[in-house]
């Protein structure tokens, strides 16, 4: 699928507050700094659509962007960041549980890790409870151009091997640059087999 059109509709806290949800959507989540804003703009070919920071914790809110006037990508703030305050750790967690259990017209949520690291204890637990609640995710492996082609494959085995200790099978997973645009056609094509509510 090829991308012409993208922009940005409403950031907001509270998920009454989003865009009507009457078109297929698809949000991106994990821990902060993993990639997520980066990987929006990578799919829509834009250099800030997202707002990206090499500090963790630069999205707090819930971000739509519509694209091709038909579907929705959503930017989320990021788990597992100590140095913001409890308070406001909560309330992203609150955001967050709240958005995925309430928003009827999520297909997939894009789970990201960092390709460079081990499977992480709150990745793992955070997958077992969408498990657990029946949404569907996908394992975005980000950030593969900060890895020789033989480190990334061997983390990659690694991580599976991780995953099947408590899973019977590795869900959907992609392998993603967003300096390179690795990984943006398998995407953006499971993005268009998916795409109807
Ligand atoms: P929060 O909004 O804080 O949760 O972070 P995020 O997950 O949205 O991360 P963001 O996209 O802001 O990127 C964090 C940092 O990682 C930035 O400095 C990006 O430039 C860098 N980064 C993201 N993706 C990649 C990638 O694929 N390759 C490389 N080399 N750097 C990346
Ligand atoms: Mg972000």
């Amino acid at each position: 699928m090829k991308v012409n059109t993208a922009e940005f509709i409403i950031s907001n806290s509270e998920v009454k507050k989003c865009p009507q949800a009457n078109m297929p959507e698809y949000a991106f989540i994990g821990r902060s700094n993993v990639g997520k804003s980066s990987l929006i703009n990578m799919l829509t070919n834009h250099k800030s659509l997202a707002k990206i920071s090499g500090k963790p914790g630069k999205t707090q809110l819930i971000n739509h962007f519509l694209i091709n006037k038909e579907w929705y990508l959503v930017d989320l703030p990021g788990y597992g960041y100590a140095k913001v305050s409890k308070n406001l750790r909560s309330g992203f967690s609150k955001i967050i549980y709240s958005y995925i259990e309430s928003r009827e017209n999520l297909v997939n949520l894009f789970v990201l890790v960092d390709s460079r690291h081990d499977a992480q204890q709150i990745d793992l637990n955070f997958m077992e409870w969408l498990n657990m609640n029946g949404i569907a995710f996908s394992i975005v492996f980000t950030k593969a151009d900060k890895l020789t082609k033989k480190k990334l494959a061997d983390n990659i085995e690694t991580y599976k091997k991780q995953m099947l200790v408590r899973w019977e099978e590795m869900p959907p997973y992609f392998i993603t640059s967003s300096s390179s645009g690795m990984g943006q056609e398998e995407i953006l094509n499971f993005i268009e087999e998916t795409n109807k509510i």
